[in-house]
């Protein structure tokens, strides 16, 4: 797996081995900290072997790919992934996150491996003109590089599985990944100010912020604040694993599929506020501001294909989801 130390890898590799999976973590710990290997064998007793290089390098990452001849499958989530970020240095953001995919393909036909889960996100749908977003409803130009590297990916995969019939790929279209994992030894860890509304709300209720500023109300909204399909971390890494175990089992339809991962449910930004304040007791300080660039003003998931085609649904509930991400901050943060 790569970005296997990161949010949603790291998560990922703990549903892995409690479903019986062997895990190989490839990261380069460009936004991640090498402890997470020590927390999820806390968690599941079992050590992950983890190669530490950069896989946009493309000597290494075939190298590794020829060592490890037993791998299997892959799931990619190894990229830049900061969207404000994207804008500034759209070199940087093309290079490691393309190169990275094209190394990886490259390296899988070199070594046999057949099966690739890609990280997606429906930031490729961009502002969706109708709503629940279905996997037929089409991609929109992304609002930024990073959502540009995204659907670029997807495109490079399909047509990389069309031309290697033998390679099986599928995407998973995240919406808005939040939580952490209920042993509070791993969740979210964004390096300097959060850009992300959850970790910024609890990073606000530890203390460490002043106040959250809600980037506008004034959207054509019930509350005036945006909305979005915020997904539990859990339920997204189980997703990973059903969609691992039906690219081996050859249960697949088509060589590249993709699908929308979401809870179905969109909340607006003072919905979950006042969720996160019901379900743990902090009175949260926050302010309206005006909106933030490149925000879309809603997006929500249909979710029926994974749920009927994976067998897969998400069932975290929101209160559980954000207790679970302040139960995480408070470790961090040696709160009690
Ligand atoms: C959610 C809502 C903000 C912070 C991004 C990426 C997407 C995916 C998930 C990687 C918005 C509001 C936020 C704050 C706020 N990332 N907000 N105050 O922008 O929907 O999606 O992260 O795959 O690709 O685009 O998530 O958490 O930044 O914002 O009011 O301090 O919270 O305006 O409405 P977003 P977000």
């Amino acid at each position: 797996m790569t970005g296997g130390t990161g949010f949603i890898g790291s998560h990922t590799v703990v549903e892995l081995q409690q479903a019986g999976y062997q895990v190989v973590i490839v990261d380069d710990l460009s936004n991640s900290k090498v402890d997470v290997i020590d927390a999820i064998e806390k968690i599941t007793g079992i050590r992950p072997e983890f190669a530490n290089f950069d896989l946009s390098d493309r000597a290494k990452t075939l190298a590794f790919f020829l060592k490890n001849s037993d791998v299997k499958a892959v799931i990619h989530f190894a990229a830049f992934k900061a969207v404000g970020e994207s804008v500034t240095k759209p070199l940087e953001y093309y290079r490691n996150n393309v190169n990275s995919l094209l190394n990886i393909l490259e390296s899988m036909k070199l070594s046999g491996v057949s099966s690739l889960v890609f990280s997606s996100s429906c930031t490729v749908y961009g502002q969706p003109k109708q709503l629940p977003v279905t996997e037929s409803t089409p991609r929109l130009p992304a609002e930024s590089p990073y959502g540009n590297t995204k659907a670029i990916n997807e495109d490079i995969i399909r047509d990389f599985c069309h031309a290697e019939p033998s390679i099986k790929g599928l995407a998973l279209r995240y919406f808005n990944p939040i939580g952490a994992h209920p042993s509070a030894l791993i969740g979210e860890s964004p390096v300097g100010v959060p850009n992300n509304l959850v970790p910024y709300i609890t990073q606000t209720a530890a203390g460490l912020r002043k106040e959250l500023s809600i980037f506008g109300n004034d959207y054509n909204t019930p509350d005036g604040t945006p909305i979005r399909d915020y997904i539990d971390v859990v339920d997204l890494a189980k997703a990973h694993v059903v969609a691992i175990k039906r690219l081996l089992e050859g249960k697949n339809k088509a060589n590249y599929e993709f699908f929308n991962i979401g809870t179905g449910r969109g909340l607006s930004v003072l919905e979950l506020v006042n969720a996160f304040m019901k379900s743990t007791g902090v009175n949260l300080p926050y302010k309206i501001v005006g909106r933030r660039a490149g925000d879309i003003e809603k997006i929500w998931a249909d979710t029926s294909l994974a749920n009927n085609e994976l067998g897969w649904k998400a069932v975290v509930p929101i209160e559980e989801t954000l207790l679970n991400a302040w139960k995480w901050e408070k470790n961090v943060r040696n709160l009690k």
